[in-house]
């Protein structure tokens, strides 16, 4: 489960897939509510929490939240970045149970990371990377890729071992939110993607057994879909800040779609009865081409947000596959951000 705990954040960053209208979310649920929320979750079957954001750090009460969790015996990461992590909020996030952290690094490179983030954060992020790994945690390092930064994967592979992390996420950009605005300026070319997937190849090869390097790709370059979220309903949940409960952190964003809220309803209904979370459950709800496609369980026929933000209908075959009628909207997409020359991110 995804727990999001507030969407507020000191960052700035332009690749934010956070809902860009943040007021319906101000609203944020209580601890006891959390609590509620964590329970219901263990008993449902919920084996992990990522306690994310926005910036989980900014709640006053986010050790009295994952305690919580941890004494359910679930599994917390702590999906952060960075920003407030200081030796005394780490030792009691610890004492509470924390079992993993994930800090996100928007470059390798001090100053455009701080520029990418609209504040100067990059040094803090890695004093709070080194307080982690001395409090004997397993850290994961991420980044978000896009055409400003792609080309350091190397260097961020190398501040990865520097960091002593455990794992390292490489991740494109994925268009929702905030990215989804700015994705014009944030597409990398094919010649980028191109030697970024090779620099990852070498680079796993090279640190084969010490760390873990994860890279996901931009779905957008080559005509296969992402399986996204494992299937919609499939094996994982999103609880919003507002208690909003999802499939997916971007499926608030269709309309018509019946959000149902931790408030209003127990966990197990939700996941089991209601309307939203078997909306796109399974094939049946498929249309042809992925009706009759050898993938469908492979792939669950892309991404229903996507296929919403690109066609208006989140029961399309996702345009990302190239098998899709609107799959040159996506060719389009791509040729329209390789015309444009630099790499000028505009703020988030
Ligand atoms: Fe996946 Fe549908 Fe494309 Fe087949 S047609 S590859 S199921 S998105
Ligand atoms: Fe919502 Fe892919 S992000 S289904």
């Amino acid at each position: 489960m995804l727990a999001e705990l507030t969407y507020r954040c000191p960052l700035r960053c332009a690749y934010c897939s956070n809902p860009v209208e943040l007021d319906a979310y101000a609203d944020e649920l209580t601890l006891s509510q959390w609590r509620r929320v964590l329970a219901e979750a263990r008993e449902l079957g919920v084996l992990q929490v990522h306690l994310s954001g926005g910036e989980p750090l900014v709640r006053r009460d986010l050790a009295g939240i994952l305690a919580h969790a941890h004494g359910l015996g679930l599994y917390t990461s702590l999906i952060t970045g960075g920003q407030g992590l200081t030796a005394a909020r780490l030792s009691a996030l610890t004492a509470a149970g924390l079992d993993h952290v994930q800090i996100s690094v928007q470059s390798s490179d001090a100053p455009e990371a701080d520029a990418l983030a609209g504040r100067p954060v990059h040094r803090r992020k890695l004093a709070a990377a080194a307080l982690v790994k001395d409090a004997g945690l397993p850290l994961t390092l991420n980044a978000v890729l896009h055409r400003a930064n792609i080309g350091r994967a190397g260097a961020l592979v190398e501040l990865a071992v520097r960091l002593r992390a455990d794992r390292l996420e490489l991740a494109n950009a994925q268009y929702y939110g905030w990215a989804l605005l700015n994705r014009r300026a944030l597409l990398p070319t094919r010649e980028q993607l191109t030697d970024a997937e090779s620099v990852v190849r070498a680079a796993r090869e090279r640190h084969a057994g010490r760390l873990e390097i994860v890279y996901v790709v931009s779905d957008l370059h080559d005509g296969v879909p992402k399986p996204c979220m494992h299937g919609w309903g499939g094996r994982q949940l999103t609880v919003a800040p507002n208690g909003d409960a999802l499939p997916c952190s971007a499926a608030g964003r269709i309309p018509g779609l019946v959000v149902p809220n931790v408030r209003r309803a127990g966990l197990a209904d939700i996941w089991f009865r209601s309307e939203a979370f078997n909306l796109f459950r399974g094939t049946e709800w498929m249309r042809e081409p992925c009706r009759s496609c050898p993938r469908k369980e492979i792939d669950h026929g892309g991404c229903r947000c996507q296929a919403f933000q690109l066609t208006g209908d989140a029961a399309a075959t996702d345009p990302a596959c190239a098998l899709s009628p609107h799959h040159a909207l996506v060719r389009d997409i791509v040729r329209d951000a390789e015309a444009i020359p630099g790499a000028a991110l505009p703020r988030g």
